[in-house]
């Protein structure tokens, strides 16, 4: 799939693309029974919430290996359609994934993330620079209620803004303070719900002031984040790495496979 320069300059002006209809129904389905099978592994790869225990961060399903490997998963990160684009909006073909999570937003419990850029952790993970972007699939339907995310168009031209390490939250977030939160909305305006149906994608960059709130719905929301970095962008060596399933260590340009691979690897035996 080939980005038109119209929705290139949109993704450049507005710091992310919303495709209501990316992924079919079957591939839809595909991902989400993974999702159920991976949930019920015990690793530090699943974080689990709530008074049920039910996972809201699932780590490192594309790779080959691992306690949380899935094949299909494994396929849609190099689809034409997904390697594809952010091949074209980092204008670079070798890219690799600096990691990749299933966030289940639990019915009733799954609980915020505060407003931040994903650049503020990753180049606290030693990233020089912020060609990255995230690809979020809506394996449910995304709405207000259940925690859906809000953007702020535009901020991504802000560049990184320096983070505090929230330690309120759930999963603990370099976020951005009350007072940046406050000017940056004063300047870019009210913060845009990203809703869609299962099967959506959304693409945005790594500088793209975001947040999500609490599952008040008596349904869980399921959604995939794939994030992209280029080879030339790996990061140096830091002090206390964190682990390699949130700061990958798997530099290898991914290859692309056939656009159809993720029905294809769903169909294939265990
Ligand atoms: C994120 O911003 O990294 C995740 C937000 C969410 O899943 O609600
Ligand atoms: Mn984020």
């Amino acid at each position: 799939m080939q980005l038109t320069p119209d929705q290139i300059a949109q993704y450049d002006r507005d710091g992310y693309l919303h495709f209501p209809e990316f992924f079919s129904k079957e591939e839809v389905e595909a991902m989400r029974r993974e999702v159920s099978r991976v949930s019920r592994i015990e690793s530090e790869m699943v974080v689990r919430e709530g008074s049920q225990e039910i996972p809201k961060i699932m780590f490192r399903m594309h790779e080959s290996d691992g306690e949380t490997a899935s094949p299909v998963f494994h396929a849609a990160v190099r689809l034409p359609r997904t390697l594809g684009m952010a091949q074209q909006l980092l204008r670079d073909k070798d890219l690799y994934l600096h990691h990749t999570k299933v966030n289940i937003k639990a019915a009733i419990e799954g609980s915020i993330w505060p407003w931040h850029q994903d650049y503020g952790s990753w180049h606290l993970d030693g990233i020089e620079r912020p060609t990255m972007l995230t690809m979020m699939v809506g394996l449910d339907a995304s709405r207000e209620v259940n925690g859906c995310l809000y953007f702020i168009p535009g901020t991504h031209v802000i560049g990184r803004v320096d983070p505090y390490f929230d330690t309120s939250t759930a999963y603990k977030v370099w976020s951005l303070t009350p007072a940046d939160m406050k000017r940056i909305i004063t300047e870019y305006g009210e913060p845009v719900a990203i809703t869609g149906k299962p099967g959506s994608l959304t693409v945005f960059d790594c500088n793209l002031v975001h947040a999500s709130g609490h599952n008040l719905s008596s349904h869980d929301r399921w959604q995939a984040y794939f994030c992209y970095n280029t080879v030339a962008n790996r990061p140096r060596d830091v002090e206390k790495p964190r682990p390699d399933y949130v700061r990958s260590r798997n530099w290898k340009p991914l290859e692309t496979v056939a656009d159809n691979a993720i029905t294809q690897a769903a169909m294939a035996p265990a």
